[in-house]
């Protein structure tokens, strides 16, 4: 598997999305678009990226019933997207629902990646509000088990997790990992932050990379810069 650098298209209109990524010419980007986007111009964006040539991460962190699952991403599947994902606290009979709905007629598929507990949530908040009563890293490696027991690819991560969860789901299982910083960049609100080459060297499969990017007064030498550093 081919490592490679995601640029997170956190903006609210195709107008700015494409306006950022006009300004890369004929390189093209492999690009994640989230709800904000997805909600805001409809499913026909992610076919647009699709003709201009980008491969797409489409960031919808689905979490439902199986038969929703499955039949939303028998959807998203024929949109042509690259990259798509879901909670894996949605069990693992929806991990495997989704990837029946996912898999096309010949057999292939989109990577299907698991969001093991969001950056956001804390240990604490964790115990208290989810009565889930372990440490914040025990759950993350357990819920990558289960994706991994369930076929999934891969899961979303901190770098600085990558190398257990290899450890203990195989290298192949991939780390697609965002907070990342370049040594003298803001880290904004992402509170673990690694670099480029620091991701690299962690074993980080993808790294997904947004302000750093996409606020830089020149965004295709800091999107060239990650590249030089991480691929
Ligand atoms: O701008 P920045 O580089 O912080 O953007 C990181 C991207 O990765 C955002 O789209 C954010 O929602 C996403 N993300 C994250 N942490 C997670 C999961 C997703 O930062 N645990």
């Amino acid at each position: 598997m081919k490592k490679d650098v995601i640029i997170a298209c956190d903006f609210p209109s195709k107008a700015e999305t494409f306006a950022l990524l006009d300004r890369f010419g004929s390189v093209k980007p492999f690009v994640k678009i989230g709800m904000e986007l997805f909600y805001a111009e409809g499913p026909d964006i992610v076919r647009q990226l699709k003709s201009r040539g980008h491969s797409v991460f489409l960031d919808l962190k689905l979490h439902d019933i199986p038969n929703t699952v499955r039949r939303t991403m028998s959807v998203l599947r024929d949109l042509g997207a690259d990259m798509v994902n879901l909670h894996a606290a949605g069990t693992r009979a929806m991990m495997e629902a989704a990837l029946e709905g996912l898999t096309r007629p010949d057999g292939t598929r989109p990577i299907l990646i698991a969001v093991t507990q969001l950056t956001s949530t804390s240990e604490d908040t964790m115990a208290r509000e989810l009565l889930i009563n372990a440490p914040m890293e025990d759950v993350v490696i357990h819920y990558a088990r289960n994706a991994r027991s369930a076929g999934l690819d891969g899961v979303v991560c901190s770098p600085l997790e990558a190398a257990r969860v290899h450890e203990t789901c195989t290298d192949s299982f991939l780390t697609v990992t965002p907070g990342i910083r370049f040594s003298d960049s803001a880290s904004s609100d992402q509170v673990r932050v690694t670099t480029p080459s620091l991701a690299k060297s962690l074993g980080s499969d993808y790294i997904v990379v947004g302000r750093p990017i996409t606020s830089a007064a020149d965004p295709v030498a800091a999107y060239m810069r990650c590249v030089e550093d991480f691929v």
